[in-house]
């Protein structure tokens, strides 16, 4: 921690929630909560809340919320310690300067000076593309069909033919020529001193979520090698966890985000108005950009190349889509080579009607792996049918299964009593999926045993922090041990503390931890959905239930350590006789 705890307490107390959310998202006061459209994902129907009491946020939609912190973190792309410095010149609050360690002082003013070259160096290719001398990348850029607007709104430039124009530039704005360098947009050469990186290119700025300069893409005009020159990975540049276009298309509202190949083809889409186009910087897409997009959209469609490097493409990222949970279709480009062939030729109308009829990966991928074996050949035909049966073990819930088996069973002309059994045999084999037997009630069983031990914690937490005034009957039954997961152990630690000594203040619980996704993670436990109970006894019986599921849980986890945890003995003899107890006692939750 960079600043005392008090400190932050002291901006956190002093920046009300409300208030800080309301700069950026509209609220509308519904019951006792303010309710908005979530930033952070599409949507159309309000999710997002606002919690003047608990001082949180929380969305129904995607599951994110936390503290003021956590939304300044979230929105503006900041550090824990960026986040406290920002909400505290908001309010007034003077920070000790002191507090950042000299190493971490310079890290940050760091980045701070890397993002403010980037800045200025785009400023200045985009003067250039205006320049007598920039009429060449401004007629390429014509050429491409990109109207004055477009060019605009990404703000793509023109680097001259002069190397050292950019580099005297810059100096002359205050940069030391090393910060120019670790920018990746100069390097130094034996004869001219430090020249520019990019040298008669036509330069494509790529921003970060909050529109930030952090790297450069610069194409040749015409043929030559390599087409685009991309800046280094710098501080502030991390090609794995960054989209281009992602900056405009989080606020897209489609409903899908449109995942390219190329920066040309997220701006003829966006041109065209399919401002959800964004595209990976250069290099294969990564589960970190996946899990960035999960952030904005469950639905990502693809609109790779339609060659085989492109298909090999498309066939990785649905996997990488598939890791992250998000569901990932296929937009088929043929005959042309790329979107924004495709939207030079047949326009938009074409490209949504792509878009309505985007193909299941699944059904993409085994379409695909069909054009591998020879159709004609039973052999063959064997092999692929093979292949079908060990790629549906990949899904783990019977239903789903089913479901995939019954489809391609038609698709594809398979006998389905055949292929189930082709499925079965491999699914015995390497243990990829349970035996399959035909649902009988047709609900699937969803949750893990932990999951739905993590679920009764966050249940209990929430309870609590709704009506503290339960903590008081359960007191001698529950403690923090109980509480299996770590991060829940720490929250109800903390959490128990504070109630014991008769303060009670979950967002300040929540500044505990600097990570985002920790945080998220902890203000989970203060905004689970309650069931929504009218009588007295409903609520009487599921308070009962929970605080009996967190009691059973932790008996049983305590069990398993016994022998291995010192700890564990104390924790097994309490828990049995609370839970003897609790099976005779009444707790009424109000
Ligand atoms: P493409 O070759 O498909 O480029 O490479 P493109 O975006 O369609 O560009 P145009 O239409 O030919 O002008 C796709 C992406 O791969 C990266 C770039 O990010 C590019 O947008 N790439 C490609 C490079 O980084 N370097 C290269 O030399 C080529
Ligand atoms: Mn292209």
């Amino acid at each position: 921690m960079y600043y005392p705890d008090e400190l932050v307490e002291e901006v956190r107390m002093k920046n009300d929630i409300v208030d800080v959310v309301s700069g950026y998202v509209r609220l509308q006061k519904k019951g006792g909560n303010y309710w908005g459209l979530c930033p952070f994902h599409n949507e159309k129907t309000p999710s997002f809340s606002v919690s003047g009491n608990k001082q949180m946020f929380h969305c129904f939609g995607c599951g994110t919320g936390g503290n003021v912190f956590t939304f300044v973190m979230n929105y503006e792309n900041y550090t824990f310690p960026e986040a406290v410095k920002h909400l505290a010149d908001r309010a007034g609050v003077k920070l000790p300067e002191i507090e950042y360690s000299a190493e971490m002082q310079q890290k940050v003013s760091r980045r701070a000076r890397l993002l403010e070259v980037n800045k200025e160096a785009a400023k200045y290719f985009y003067y250039q593309l205006r320049q007598p001398n920039g009429q060449i990348g401004y007629q390429y850029l014509k050429k491409r069909e990109l109207n004055d607007e477009t060019i605009h709104k990404f703000g793509l430039g023109y680097a001259g033919k002069n190397g050292a124009q950019l580099v005297q530039y810059l100096r002359s704005r205050g940069f030391e020529d090393d910060l120019i360098k670790e920018a990746g947009l100069a390097n130094f050469s034996e004869r001219g001193g430090l020249l520019s990186q990019f040298w008669n290119r036509v330069m494509f700025p790529i921003q970060d979520i909050n529109h930030r300069v952090i790297g450069f893409g610069g194409r040749v005009m015409g043929d030559g090698e390599p087409k685009y020159l991309n800046s280094p990975e710098t501080p502030v540049f991390d090609k794995r966890r960054n989209l281009y276009g992602l900056n405009f298309a989080r606020t897209a509202r489609s409903g899908n985000i449109i995942l390219c190949e190329g920066y040309m083809d997220v701006i003829a889409m966006h041109q065209a108005g399919f401002t959800q186009a964004v595209a990976s910087l250069g290099t294969a897409f990564t589960s970190e950009q996946a899990s960035l997009l999960h952030r904005y959209t469950e639905n990502v469609l693809l609109a790779y190349d339609s060659d085989g490097a492109g298909t090999k493409a498309a066939l990785r990222g649905i996997e990488i889509l598939r890791e992250a949970g998000l569901t990932g279709k296929v937009i088929d480009m043929r005959p042309y080579k790329d979107p924004d062939e495709f939207m030079k030729n047949l326009g938009k109308e074409a490209f949504q009607e792509r878009i309505d009829r985007a193909e299941n990966s699944f059904f993409f991928e085994v379409r695909i792996l069909e054009q591998q074996f020879n159709q004609k050949d039973p052999e063959e035909k064997t092999k692929f049918h093979r292949e079908i049966a060990k790629k549906l073990c990949q899904f783990k819930e019977e239903v789903e299964r089913e479901n995939y088996l019954q489809a391609i069973a038609d698709k594809y002309h398979i006998n389905f009593e055949n292929l189930r059994k082709l499925v079965l045999n491999y699914a015995a084999q390497t243990g990829l999926a349970t035996p399959l037997q035909r649902p009988k009630s047709g609900v699937a069983q969803k949750n893990k045993p932990e999951e739905n031990a993590r679920k009764a914690q966050r249940l209990l937490i929430t309870w609590i922090t709704d009506s503290p005034g339960v903590y008081a009957k359960i007191q001698k039954y529950i403690s923090a041990e109980d509480f299996t997961d770590e991060l829940y152990r720490k929250v109800a630690a903390r959490l128990f503390d504070e109630l014991g000594q008769g303060k009670f203040n979950p967002a300040a619980i929540i500044s505990m931890f600097e990570d985002e996704d920790e945080q998220r993670e902890a203000a989970a436990l203060f905004n689970t959905s309650l069931p929504e109970l009218t009588t007295a006894q409903e609520q009487e019986k599921a308070f009962r239930d929970i605080v009996l599921a967190v009691k059973k849980n932790s008996y049983e986890y305590y069990t398993a350590k016994l022998g291995t945890d010192v700890n564990a003995l104390k924790q097994v003899i309490e828990g049995k006789k609370a839970l003897e107890e609790l099976s005779r006692i009444r707790i009424a939750p109000n």
